[in-house]
C-alpha cells in the first residue's frame, strides 16, 4: 500500500476524546466487575412509538424512494415552523429561514464553515462540546474560549474578551441548555447575546440539542425568542434529545435567513440531501402531542434526583443541574478531573468524563451523564459510598 499523506486540515483534528473512553473501558471491561459507564451521551429510552410507526409508513411511499428536494420536504419544513410557533412563539419563513441536515453535528460543523475564512476567529466557550474545536478547525479559523464560571451561572462574560479578538470574531458559537455544565440561559443572557452580538456584526449560533431538557417545569428558552434575534442569530435543532432519535440523524436550523442561505447552498454540495421517510417521520415528532417529550424529561428528572440526593446523602456536596442530561460535579478537594475520573474507574469500575476533556477549566469537575437507569444510577453511588471519600 502507498502511504498517502491526509490534508492540513484532518491533520489537525484531534483525537475524538469520546472514543478515546470507549477504548480504555473496552480493554478493561473483562477484568472482574462490571463497569457502570456514566460517560456517554447516547439516549438510552426508545423512540416513541407513533414515530417509529410513521417511518415504517414511509418507507413504503414511492416518494421517499427516490432523491428528496434538496432544501427538503415541504410538510418537514412547515413542521419545523409550525413547531416553533407553538413551542417558542417564534414566525419563520418555512423556505428562509431553515435548513435541513443529519443531526445537529452537522449544522454545528457546517455554520462556522459558511461563514469563516482562514484566520478568523470562532467564540466558543471553555468548557464546550469538544466537536466547537473541529469545527472551527475544518473552518481553518481560531477559536477563542470564553471561560465558564461557576460564579457566573456558566455563562460567558462578553466584556472580558480582547478587543483585538473582538474584531476578527466572525461566529458566536453558543450551547444552552449547556453540555457539560446542565446550565440554561437566562432571558437577561439572551438579550445580552444578541445586544453583544448586532454590536459588534457577529452572528451568534445557538446550539439548541438539550433544547427540551428543563427541568423542575423551566422549560429553556430558545434564543430566537429574544427580540431582534433573527437579525444576527440561527439556532441549531435536533430530533435526538427531544424525541429519542440519536440514531435517525435528522437536525435542523432556523434564523438569519443569509445564514440558512449560505448554508443550504454549501450542504447542496457537501452532503445532498436526508432520506425523505426520516423526514416524514420528524415531521410527524414535531406535529404530534409533545407529551412524549415532556416522559422523557420527567424520566430524566426522576433519575437525576436519584444521582444527586444519593450523592448528597453519602456526602459529596453537589449542585443539581437545572437541564441537560448531564451532572457536572466538582471533585473533591485534592483530586483534577482526570484523577478523580482515574480514581472512580480503578476502584469503583465507574466510567465518568473528565472535566478536562471539555476545556481547561474543566479540570476541576466530571461530567456524569444520566442516560443509565435509575438502579444503575444507585448502584454508582454506593459504589463510590465504598471508596470512603466523603464525611
Ligand atoms: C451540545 C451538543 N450538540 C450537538 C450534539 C450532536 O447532536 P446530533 O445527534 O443531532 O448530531 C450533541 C450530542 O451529544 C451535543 O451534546
Amino acid at each position: 500500500m502507498v502511504y498517502f499523506q491526509s490534508s492540513e486540515r484532518v491533520r489537525k483534528l484531534p483525537v475524538n476524546f469520546f472514543d478515546q473512553l470507549d477504548n480504555r473501558l473496552a480493554e478493561s471491561e473483562h477484568s472482574g466487575k462490571p463497569f457502570i459507564n456514566l460517560s456517554k451521551g447516547n439516549p438510552d429510552l426508545p423512540t416513541p412509538g407513533h414515530i417509529v410507526e410513521s417511518l415504517k409508513r414511509a418507507v413504503d411511499k414511492p416518494e421517499n424512494q427516490a432523491y428528496p428536494p434538496f432544501l427538503g420536504k415541504e410538510n418537514v419544513r412547515l413542521a419545523i415552523t409550525d413547531f416553533y410557533k407553538k413551542e417558542y412563539g417564534v414566525t419563520l419563513d418555512p423556505l428562509k429561514e431553515v435548513a435541513i441536515f443529519h443531526g445537529a453535528h452537522i449544522g454545528i460543523t457546517g455554520i462556522p464553515q459558511v461563514l469563516l475564512n482562514p484566520g478568523d476567529y470562532m467564540l466558543i466557550t471553555d468548557p464546550c462540546y469538544p466537536i466547537y474545536y473541529s469545527s472551527a478547525i475544518l473552518s481553518q479559523a481560531q477559536t477563542y474560549a470564553m471561560p465558564l464560571e461557576e460564579s457566573n451561572q456558566f455563562l460567558p462574560d462578553y466584556s472580558r474578551i480582547p478587543k483585538d479578538i473582538l474584531k476578527k470574531a466572525r461566529v458566536l458559537l453558543l450551547n444552552y441548555p449547556n453540555n457539560p455544565t446542565g446550565t440554561l440561559a437566562t432571558k437577561a443572557f439572551c438579550e445580552e447575546t444578541i445586544d453583544f452580538a448586532r454590536k459588534y456584526h457577529i452572528p451568534v449560533i445557538n446550539d439548541f440539542a438539550y433544547a427540551s431538557l428543563g427541568f423542575d417545569h423551566n422549560k429553556p428558552l430558545s434564543l430566537l425568542q429574544t427580540e431582534h434575534a433573527k437579525t444576527v442569530g440561527v439556532e441549531v435543532y435536533t430530533m435526538s434529545k427531544t424525541y429519542d432519535m440519536a440514531g435517525w440523524r435528522f437536525g435542523f436550523a432556523v434564523g438569519n435567513a443569509s445564514i440558512i442561505q449560505a448554508l443550504n447552498h454549501f450542504q447542496m454540495h457537501a452532503y445532498s440531501t436526508v432520506f425523505g421517510a426520516v423526514q416524514d417521520a420528524a415531521a410527524c415528532a414535531l406535529k404530534s402531542s409533545q407529551k412524549c417529550a415532556a416522559d422523557i424529561v420527567s424520566t430524566y428528572q426522576r433519575r437525576r434526583n436519584v444521582l444527586i440526593d444519593g450523592l448528597r446523602r453519602i456526602g459529596w456536596n453537589v449542585a443539581s443541574p437545572p437541564g441537560t442530561f448531564f451532572a457536572w460535579l466538582r471533585v473533591p478537594e485534592g483530586y483534577d478531573s482526570q484523577s478523580f475520573s482515574d480514581l472512580l474507574f480503578d476502584h469503583a469500575h465507574i466510567v465518568v468524563a473528565p472535566g478536562i476533556g471539555f476545556g481547561e477549566n474543566g479540570n476541576q469537575f466530571v461530567r456524569i451523564s444520566l442516560v443509565n437507569s435509575e438502579d444503575i444510577l444507585a448502584e454508582a453511588v454506593d459504589r463510590i459510598e465504598a471508596l470512603h471519600l466523603f464525611k
